[in-house]
């Protein structure tokens, strides 16, 4: 595996790769990676002849009040990691080679962006939407993987890819989970052995949708007030939303007539954690 730290570089590579013939995959991440990651790989690396792993912990996708600064960081290990899944290219650019100094320009994919996620962390999607087009533009991948954990993410990279016509086919593979059900996330590091327990309660609150849903009740509020119920029982847990959207506009339905997307967002002490459930109508 090479690491590669310059976008010049990167640039190069993936440009000879291409005209060697080959598939050029890309997982985009932040780092201190874990199991859903490497899922992320693992599926490009089955459609792809060469791996490319970004590492780069974004500061325009951080608010102000953030964890940009204490975000986890371990290179070593990600190395190690990237290595063991047959990684071809770990690219690791500085934050001055993705954003050299003087004015910028930024994308931004409104409305889809300013709802659930956006709306509680402002400028959030803009900073990721500008962060994942200047690695497509470097890297111009055949595909790209990402992941169903982030579903708004998802969505704002599908419509920016449509509507700015990118040549690249992007994946989103399933969340993995841990034992009891949380997603896995960089951020679960965070939590004490209390809170950890404590988030037990999203899968289980997605738990009770999904029987909810089982037992006939499709009327979004029903659907979010049984995810409520279990999330307020839980005392270490804040409740940011809980609601049922369109998988395309996220947008609230009133009712779960074919298929839809529960999100919800919660506070775990000073952590905030995020899960989905795509839903579907029984027929
Ligand atoms: P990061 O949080 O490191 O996640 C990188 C990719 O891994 C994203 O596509 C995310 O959805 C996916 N992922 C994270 N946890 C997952 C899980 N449990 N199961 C499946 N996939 C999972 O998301 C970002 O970084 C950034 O916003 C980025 C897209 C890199 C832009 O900066």
């Amino acid at each position: 595996m090479e690491i590669v730290r310059r976008v010049h570089s990167m640039k190069e590579i993936a440009r000879q790769a291409r005209g060697r013939g080959l598939k050029v995959g890309l997982v985009p991440t932040m780092g201190y990676l874990h199991e859903g990651h490497l899922e992320l790989i693992r599926d490009i690396d089955e459609v792809a002849d060469v791996v490319v792993v970004s590492i780069f912990v974004n500061p325009t996708q951080f608010g102000p009040e953030e964890d940009y600064e204490r975000y986890p960081r371990d290179l070593a290990r990600d190395v190690d990691l990237c290595i063991d899944e047959g990684v071809d290219y770990l690219f690791t650019p500085e934050v001055n080679d993705i954003y050299p100094p003087g004015p910028r320009a930024y994308v931004e994919v409104p409305e889809l962006s300013d709802r659930l996620e956006g709306a509680s962390r402002e400028g959030h999607f803009r900073g990721v939407a500008t962060v994942v087009l200047k690695l497509l533009q470097i890297v111009q991948p055949h595909v790209a993987a990402f992941g169903q954990k982030d579903a708004q993410q998802a969505i704002v990279v599908q419509r920016m890819v449509k509507d700015l016509m990118l040549d690249v086919e992007l994946r989103i593979v399933p969340t993995v989970r841990e034992d009891d059900g949380l997603a896995m996330s960089s951020r679960n590091r965070y939590l004490s052995a209390e809170e950890r327990r404590a988030a037990a309660a999203i899968p289980r609150a997605r738990q009770a949708v999904r029987e909810a849903l089982a037992a006939g009740k499709t009327k979004a509020d029903e659907l979010a007030a049984a995810a409520r119920a279990v999330l307020e029982g839980e005392p270490l847990l804040r409740t940011d939303y809980v609601e049922v959207v369109s998988r395309e506009s996220l947008t609230p339905l009133n009712s779960v007539e074919t298929e839809a997307l529960l999100v919800l967002a919660v506070y775990c002490g000073e952590t905030r954690l995020i899960d989905n459930e795509p839903l579907e109508a029984a027929r």
